[in-house]
């Protein structure tokens, strides 16, 4: 199949080629649809040859008097370069780790000793818990206060209101999704970030969703943090995160004394997984190759779109988010659904045994499904399609779901 648009062709059997995952197949030969992309996509071949290279040209700690060392300084002012490029910051301004998590809390431990118990933050109820616990921790050590901002109940959007009211001049950080892992929705960061600014606070963006379908650009959103993990976009498990210099500059880093004081080094503690900066560089370069995320964003249109029309057909169906196609712009192709009276669990593996894989539960979004009442009843399926989706793929887990249907 192959959609098309303005810029370009996107021919989708030739990306599909490029991920030997994509060519698995159950006993009854047809292959898996891997629809939990929003829980880790599958890996291209230049990648998995980016990290294999790298491995087997040897390996070697960074700043040492003999050639290999000096490959792997190299290596990792690419990967910086790169990540600057992906996220719209300065290569100084990349910090890498072990994943999103752990540097939002590495982060948050240093926010913490800034704090103080006149000032408050504010965390949204449609955020992964990555970008809520850290900040809530950190206000609890120096003891500010945490304010909530609520999603509407209809389209499980952000309450604008509800946003607002939670600004003053005492708010010191805003954190906030740039996509929902659960139910997809895209709230509209620039905005947000605008108002935020406008009472003085930073702004930290969790862009771990939304990295997978969407060009990100820090500076031009004029935020402080964004968040975002390789392995969500096509690179291996690792942690990238942008931050303002001025903020790796000032705040002070659980760090150990020898370690160097420059920025981002400060923040990037310990040895660092080589193997995997080479393949968040060529999974940069893979998006880049493919037409940026233009591209991508057009062929994922055409699969929610399809997805949505279908769903709404479906006896029992009950889609958590937007389910407008003519709002598929403001959602990424991640869909949270219940079927009847089904336990979530018990359709996933249903699904499962048809060679369809998603997601059941809360997927660390707790806040979200415990305010819909779900947290309690198993929240719901999730199916996740990304670029290498096809529309054959959308239209057998409809019919999958149909026949599961009450
Ligand atoms: C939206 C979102 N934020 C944060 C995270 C945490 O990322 P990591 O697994 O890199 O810690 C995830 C992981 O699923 C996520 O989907």
């Amino acid at each position: 199949m192959t959609t098309r648009h303005a810029a370009t062709t996107f021919d989708v059997e030739a990306v599909r080629a490029r991920f030997p995952a994509l060519a698995r197949a159950g006993a009854d030969g047809r292959p898996f649809v891997w629809a939990d992309a929003p829980g880790g996509s599958q890996t291209p071949d230049s990648v998995i040859d980016a990290v294999a290279s790298r491995m087997a040209a040897g390996a070697s700690n960074t700043h040492g008097a003999f050639s290999l060392s000096q490959e792997i300084d190299e290596l990792i002012d690419d990967a910086h370069r790169a990540g600057a490029g992906f996220l719209g910051c300065d290569p100084d301004e990349v910090v890498f780790g072990p994943n999103a998590t752990t540097l939002l809390l590495h982060l948050s431990r240093s926010f913490s000793r800034t704090l103080g118990p006149e000032d408050e933050i504010v965390v949204t109820r449609l955020d992964h818990d990555a970008n809520v616990r850290p900040w809530i921790l950190a206000a609890r050590d120096a003891g500010a206060a945490v304010r909530w901002v609520d999603v509407r109940d209809d389209d499980v959007t952000l309450d604008m209101a509800s946003f607002d009211r939670q600004l003053s001049e005492r708010t010191r950080l805003v954190a906030l999704t740039l996509a929902s892992n659960a139910v997809g929705t895209i709230p509209p960061a620039a905005d947000l970030v605008r108002r935020a600014k406008a009472v003085g606070a930073l702004v930290a963006l969790d862009g771990v969703h939304f990295a997978q379908h969407r060009a990100i650009d820090l500076r031009a959103l004029h935020a402080d943090i964004v968040a975002t993990s390789p392995y969500k976009f096509f690179g291996p498990h690792q942690g990238m995160i942008g931050v303002r210099r001025e903020l790796l500059a000032s705040w002070e880093p659980y760090k150990l004394r020898p370690a160097s004081d420059a920025v981002p080094d400060r923040w990037e503690t310990g040895t660092q997984s080589h193997e995997s900066m080479a393949g968040t560089t060529a999974a940069i370069e893979y998006i880049r190759a493919l037409g940026g995320f233009d591209a991508i964003a057009a062929h994922e249109r055409a699969l929610a779109t399809r997805f949505l029309e279908g769903v709404a057909r479906i006896r029992g169906m009950r889609l958590i988010g937007i389910g407008d196609p003519e709002r598929v712009d403001e959602r990424t192709p991640t869909f949270a659904i219940r079927l009847g009276r089904q336990h979530p669990q018990e359709t996933s593996a249903a699904l499962a045994r048809q060679g369809i894989f998603t997601w059941d539960g809360h997927y660390y979004a707790i806040e979200v499904f415990d305010r819909l009442g779900l947290l309690d009843t198993g929240g719901a399926v999730r199916i996740g399609f990304c670029h290498y989706h096809t529309l054959e793929e959308v239209d057998r887990v409809l019919e999958t779901l149909e026949e599961l249907a009450p």
